[in-house]
């Protein structure tokens, strides 16, 4: 069981699930990113028609945040109502390292099971800002 700060997050994560709007996969997902001064911005995935459009919890909340002018990030915690708590996508991954660097990812599901990981664990070799600035340089 995470602490009792994470069990905030987590609980907040499971309310932000709430409003997902997954009419086509019906896999609702809650997220809920905490700041570095401990504010918490949630987000829950929205799907679309075109399927291909859609945008899961995680950048949600990460997008909302740095749209409301956070810039420095602690944690994340995402909840699905799948057996062992459901890691986030690739893409999600990327977003999250380029923004939150290596954040703790807690996952969770409603039956109140966790599992917690750093982000580096789960993009252990990133391409970010770096990997553009460690470019040979042009002839
Ligand atoms: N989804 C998320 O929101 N976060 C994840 O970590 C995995 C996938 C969403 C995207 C889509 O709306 C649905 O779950 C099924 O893939």
């Amino acid at each position: 069981m995470p602490g009792s700060d994470a069990r905030a997050l987590v609980a907040a994560a499971r309310r932000a699930r709430r409003y997902a709007r997954a009419a086509y996969s019906a896999f609702k997902v809650g997220a809920a990113l905490e700041t570095a001064d401990g504010t918490i911005i949630t987000g829950c995935n929205i799907e679309n028609a075109t399927y291909g459009l859609t945008v899961c919890a995680e950048r949600v909340a990460m997008f909302k945040a740095l749209s409301d002018g956070h810039r420095r990030f602690r944690r994340i915690a995402i909840v699905a109502d799948t057996e062992s708590p459901t890691p986030p996508c690739g893409a999600c991954r990327q977003v999250l390292w380029e923004f939150g660097g290596d954040l703790e990812v807690i996952l969770g599901n409603p039956r109140g099971q966790t599992a917690r990981f750093r982000l580096s664990e789960l993009l252990p070799h990133p391409f970010d800002a770096r990997s553009l600035s460690d470019e040979p340089p042009r002839r």
